[in-house]
């Protein structure tokens, strides 16, 4: 499958989409984006704000609304929030735009590293056990994580590592045109 030159990271909080998304654009000298912070610009205020005085349905639908900007962008690597997945026609639409790639982490390596700044994570600050409640959104979330065209396993690699296994991938199966 070629897709002309959309890489898309999709996956859990802390699986380091974004700091992934980074390495492997300055690797492929591509454009890098991350929806959550395409959402912070639009609203002038971060996710905990929106999520508190708009509500987690307005924050949805400002996702949907990525999707229609995603479908201009070329050379680009795109680091999209941890739900925006879970929606079907969201998800239909990204396999369809570019190259979708789970990046996966264990429940406790997410815990790790989401703990660090929690306050920044409005669907685990409130949780009375923040690593239970990581376990069983994962479970719910992993099947569908799994329909990505493809998976790494970012626990115990640094984000270099893991954009340096992607760049592998892309060349040896010619995923995405790099010329
Ligand atoms: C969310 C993940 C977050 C952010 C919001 C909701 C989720 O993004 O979009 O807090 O539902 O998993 P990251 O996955 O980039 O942390």
């Amino acid at each position: 499958m070629k897709f002309p030159s959309v890489i898309i990271l999709i996956g859990f909080m802390g699986a380091g989409k974004t700091s992934t998304g980074k390495d492997l654009a300055k690797l492929l000298s591509f454009d890098f984006f991350d929806t959550d912070h395409w959402i912070e610009e639009k609203n002038k205020k971060n996710i905990t704000q929106i999520f508190k005085e708009n509500g987690e349905n307005f924050f949805r639908l400002e996702e949907k609304k990525v999707i229609c900007w995603i479908r201009n962008q070329v050379k680009s690597v795109i680091s999209v929030g941890g739900g925006l997945w879970m929606d079907e026609e969201n998800r239909d639409q990204l396999l369809s735009l570019g190259w979708c790639v789970w990046l996966k982490v264990s429940p406790e390596m997410a815990w790790k590293r989401v703990k660090i700044h929690l306050e920044q994570r409005p669907l685990l600050a409130q949780a009375k056990d923040p690593l239970a409640e990581i376990k069983s959104m994962m479970k719910k979330r992993d099947p569908i994580y799994q329909l990505a065209h493809s998976c790494f396993l970012t626990d115990d690699k640094d984000s270099k590592q893991v954009a340096n296994e992607i760049l592998k991938l892309l060349k040896r199966d010619s995923i995405i045109d790099l010329s």
